[in-house]
């Protein structure tokens, strides 16, 4: 007789339709929202040089990459939107002018695509501030909260009026779900979805992004977004962008956040995304062109580990690379 254990899990490992079938987490297509970037006076798409595969687009290479990733089985995109310099002021005004930048990314993207594409918006002002921050400041330099959240229910409003079906509020100031629906709500557009950013981290990982829109920042933003070391503040802000009408809260960055996104997973009452940011692609991209890893893999591994976690929508720049290849 034996002296191994009856119980022998290597049984179910066997071959790959074993592994198929007893497999737990399945990745999708349309699991992927592609977020995107729109640049004002731009003649051709401008490659990040920190994000190999990631433009600031042109309305017409805009159009042509979301042809792709709707061609890939990706059906939501979020939008970016990079202004002139010139057009940049202390309030970030260019935000919700319906000719500014932005707007008229979504507004393209509408028309292009109808119903066939969810559009989703960024819904923060840090884009189109002088000062590179995601609210409006007083004299001490101090971000202002409600002061700002009345800015984003502006920008939001003229995001929906645009064509947006999801607005998505990144600022990380209090109140700002619940101010931004009731405005939607004024406006008669209850139509209009919100997706939060609940969980997001004063992150290092956000640093190809500054480079992505250009960003004016100087210092941090750790006033308003949370400090890595904690973890139950995380439950909180989800908690209450539900309480104030959240139809979707989001976890950001992704990978060195597991443990946020799987604890806000087993206990949200709506659907919870993941956003894997700049700084997780532009990691893996150099990683790979070095050739000191397999990039397809630990794509596809890193995006099933949101899954495996419980994330129900994952926000990636790999979103039309990764569905090509499950599709
Ligand atoms: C702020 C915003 C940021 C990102 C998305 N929305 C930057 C920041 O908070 O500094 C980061 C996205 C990424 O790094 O991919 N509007």
């Amino acid at each position: 007789m034996s002296s191994f254990p009856a119980r022998r899990p290597r049984r179910l490992r066997s071959t790959p339709q074993m592994r198929n079938l007893v497999a737990e987490t399945t990745l999708r297509p349309s699991d992927l929202i592609l977020p995107m970037f729109i640049a004002d006076g731009l003649d051709e798409p401008n490659e990040i040089s920190s994000m190999p595969g990631v433009y600031q687009h042109t309305f017409d290479s805009l159009c042509r990459a979301t042809e792709e990733a709707l061609e890939a089985g990706v059906t939501c995109v979020d939008l970016f939107g990079v202004p002139l310099e010139k057009d940049k002021d202390a309030t970030g005004s260019v935000a919700w002018n319906p000719d500014g930048i932005l707007n008229r990314g979504i507004a393209a993207l509408r028309e292009e695509f109808g119903d066939d594409l969810i559009i989703m918006a960024d819904t923060c002002l840090d884009e189109f501030t002088s000062h590179g921050h995601c609210g409006v400041l007083d004299d001490q330099g101090r971000v202002l909260n409600d002061e700002s959240v009345q800015l984003y229910q502006k920008m939001a409003r003229s995001q929906a009026e645009a064509g947006a079906q999801i607005i998505s509020p990144s600022g990380m100031m209090d109140g700002q779900v619940a101010a931004i629906r009731a405005d939607l709500d004024e406006a008669g557009r209850d139509d209009v979805s919100i997706m939060a950013y609940s969980a997001k981290y004063a992150s290092a990982f956000f640093g190809p992004f500054r480079e992505a829109v250009g960003s004016s920042l100087e210092g941090d933003r750790r006033t308003y977004q949370q400090d890595p070391r904690n973890f139950r503040e995380s439950l909180l802000e989800a908690e209450l962008d539900i309480e104030e009408g959240a139809d979707f809260v989001m976890v950001k960055p992704g990978l060195p956040y597991l443990d946020v996104l799987s604890a806000i997973a087993e206990t949200s009452s709506v659907p919870v995304a993941v956003y894997q940011v700049s700084g997780e692609y532009a990691m893996i991209k150099a990683g790979a062109a070095n050739g000191w890893v397999d990039g397809e893999a630990i794509m596809l591994e890193s995006l099933t580990a949101f899954k495996r976690a419980g994330a129900d929508q994952i926000l990636t720049y790999f979103a039309t690379e990764a569905a090509r290849l499950l599709k």
